[in-house]
């Protein structure tokens, strides 16, 4: 069987990937390949998935459609260079952080079309949310293509380029206030005098359960907070100290901070 998709990178947003693709029976793995720098990633995903691992990836993109771009966007510079060559007419989607478009069409100035995208790390459990954008508009068959690859890392949303640094501060730098404020519950608990392992299962279960509720009610998180917000109660003395020291605009700052650093970042790209 052709291999019809190839990812250059072969860590653990591949796998998520590749992963997924298979379980959601979209490709088989005899139609998938991937390669590698040099650790031995690209060979035990191929072990593990049924793959195919190429030490080099021009063979597989002469019957390829796309290519998955799934490196560190640091390793970019390093490689194949006749992989600019070899993806003429191939569609391109890129897992790279902060990596511009611009600069993506300078490395693959043949592609037929190119995405980037910006996942998080949720998607390595398909539980992830994407925003990506095209160079140019994809056509019905490369949109199904690409909406194929995002939703195994979970859900997707296409947006301008422009507004991919708010999302990077959203939700590409998400979880990561999100693991900060499950150590802050955890902390303050145990300072309460809960034993700290007591203390961390129930930060962790109530951050996920929480999460759970809010998507499976489809309800606003002002109106959920409120639903368990009885006045003179408990949660409303909890909620007035953060109030009274600006939750939400800290925040705001936070998010401002990580906007602005991801568009430094770009331009140093
Ligand atoms: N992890 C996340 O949750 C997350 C979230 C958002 C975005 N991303 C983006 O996703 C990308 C991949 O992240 P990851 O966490 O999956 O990284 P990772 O686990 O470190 O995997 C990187 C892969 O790239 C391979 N590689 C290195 N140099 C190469 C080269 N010259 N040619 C071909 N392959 C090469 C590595 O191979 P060897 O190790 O065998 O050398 C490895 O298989 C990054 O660009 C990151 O910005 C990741």
């Amino acid at each position: 069987m052709p291999i019809e998709i190839a990812f250059l990178g072969a860590g653990r947003m591949a796998a998520a990937i590749i992963n997924g693709l298979i379980k959601n029976k979209h490709y088989t793995p005899a139609q998938i390949a991937c390669t590698c720098g040099d650790d031995p990633t690209g060979s035990v995903l191929a072990e593990a998935t049924g793959i195919t691992y190429l030490s080099e990836l021009t063979p597989a993109l002469k019957t390829a459609h796309t290519l998955v771009l799934a490196c560190k966007p640091q390793q970019l510079n390093q490689i194949d260079p006749s992989l600019a060559e070899a993806t003429k007419d191939k569609l391109i989607l890129s897992i790279l952080a902060g990596t511009p478009l611009k600069k993506l069409q300078s490395r693959f100035p043949s592609a037929r079309n190119i995405i980037r995208s910006m996942p998080n790390t949720p998607g390595q459990i398909g539980a992830g949310i994407t925003a990506y954008t095209p160079a140019q508009k994809l056509d019905l068959e490369d949109d199904q293509r690409v909406k194929t690859i995002l939703n195994a890392l979970g859900n997707y949303h296409q947006v301008e380029e422009s507004q991919l640094d708010a999302v990077t501060a959203l939700s590409g730098s998400g979880p990561a206030y999100l693991f900060e404020f499950t150590a802050a519950l955890r902390d303050a608990g145990t300072q309460l005098g809960l034993d700290p392992l007591l203390a961390h299962s129930l930060a962790l279960h109530t951050v996920h359960g929480a999460a759970a509720l809010l998507i499976q009610s489809e309800q606003d998180p002002e109106t959920l907070r409120d639903a368990v917000t009885s006045k003179g109660g408990t949660t409303a003395a909890a909620l007035a100290v953060l109030s009274d020291h600006d939750f939400r605009q800290l925040i705001q700052k936070a998010l401002h901070a990580a906007c602005d650093r991801s568009i430094q970042l770009a331009e140093e790209n």
